[in-house]
């Protein structure tokens, strides 16, 4: 496991009215990492967002960003929302502004940055999204898709060094998911860290380079996803699956189609060239 970059650390937390939904919870962030928080709705993946980015205290436990605990007084959540972004499940919850120029502007704003510096900043991050020809655009007359980068944009234009995604394909069609998947590809090459939750084990075994399973409000197991995502017994505790590409590369390697020594494809394109590969070589029943 890489250097971790933030730590929660024994977080339990109970809804005022309700139940409790994290118990004692510990996780990692790796720095410069791609982790996905994978559990089934209602596992308290959005509540982990909320605590982790400081919207909500937890009753026991301690985040920590490089070491230093989050400082719960007025300044010090300031200064924790600079340095992690959060994009919501849903844009509108986070789009409010007039435009969109108006309302990724709003945070560098905020921040009290010279104006010169907020215009470089959103016009990075509406290039980053591949929306600046929707700048003047008001954000109510957009479609879903394009919200949802407006959204992005926006927590971008914070320069935070770490990203928290909720669900972040939910409601987009292939082409948007696919285009959100690059747009994430690039900020981790930009050296943001990135933190996914969702229930889309597909998505995550595909994109994530290391997995963490929420059960019973904690986290179950955190480690790779070609060795968390094989475990059935904690996944179906889980209320998860494992990723169906996983089950055929499985079962392609007991069959002796697939080296045992190679790694098990990941995504739907992989497992197609691999098959391809093996047809190709005598028609199938030989090895790679
Ligand atoms: N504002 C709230 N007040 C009371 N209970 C809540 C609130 N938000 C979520 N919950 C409850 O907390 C649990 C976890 O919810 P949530 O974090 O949204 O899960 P997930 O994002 O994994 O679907 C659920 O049982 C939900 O009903
Ligand atoms: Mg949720």
């Amino acid at each position: 496991m890489s250097k971790p970059i933030l730590q929660a650390l024994g977080l339990s937390y109970r809804y005022p009215d309700g139940d409790t939904v994290l118990n004692d919870l510990t996780l990692t962030v790796p720095d410069n990492g791609r982790l996905a928080v994978l559990g089934a709705n209602g596992a308290g993946k959005t509540t982990l967002l909320l605590l982790l980015s400081g919207v909500l205290r937890p009753d026991r436990g301690e985040i920590r960003l490089e070491g230093r605990p989050l400082d719960y007084s007025r300044r010090g959540v300031g200064v924790w929302r600079q340095e992690i972004g959060v994009v919501l499940q849903d844009p509108d919850d986070q789009l409010f502004a007039a435009t969109v120029y108006q309302d990724v502007s709003f945070g560098p704003l905020n921040l009290g940055l010279p104006l010169p510096v907020v215009r470089e900043r959103v016009g990075a991050a509406l290039a980053a999204l591949d929306i600046a020809d929707l700048a003047d655009r008001p954000t109510h007359a957009l479609s879903f898709g394009q919200r949802k980068r407006v959204a992005i944009a926006g927590v971008l234009a914070m320069g935070p060094r770490l990203m928290f995604l909720d669900e972040p394909t939910a409601g987009l069609d292939p082409r948007g998911t696919q285009q959100l998947l690059l747009t994430l590809e690039q900020l981790h090459l930009a050296g943001t860290s990135l933190v996914l939750v969702t229930h889309d084990i597909d998505l995550a075994y595909g994109w994530a380079g290391e997995v963490a399973v929420l059960n019973r409000g904690t986290v179950a197991r955190q480690g790779p996803p070609a060795e968390v995502l094989m475990d059935r017994a904690l996944l179906a505790a889980g209320g998860l699956r494992p990723p169906w590409v996983l089950e055929v590369g499985f079962r392609l390697r007991d069959l002796g189609w697939l080296a045992p020594g190679v790694g098990l494809p990941r995504t739907q394109g992989e497992l197609l060239e691999r098959l391809a590969r093996v047809v190709r070589s005598e028609g199938g029943g030989s090895r790679e």
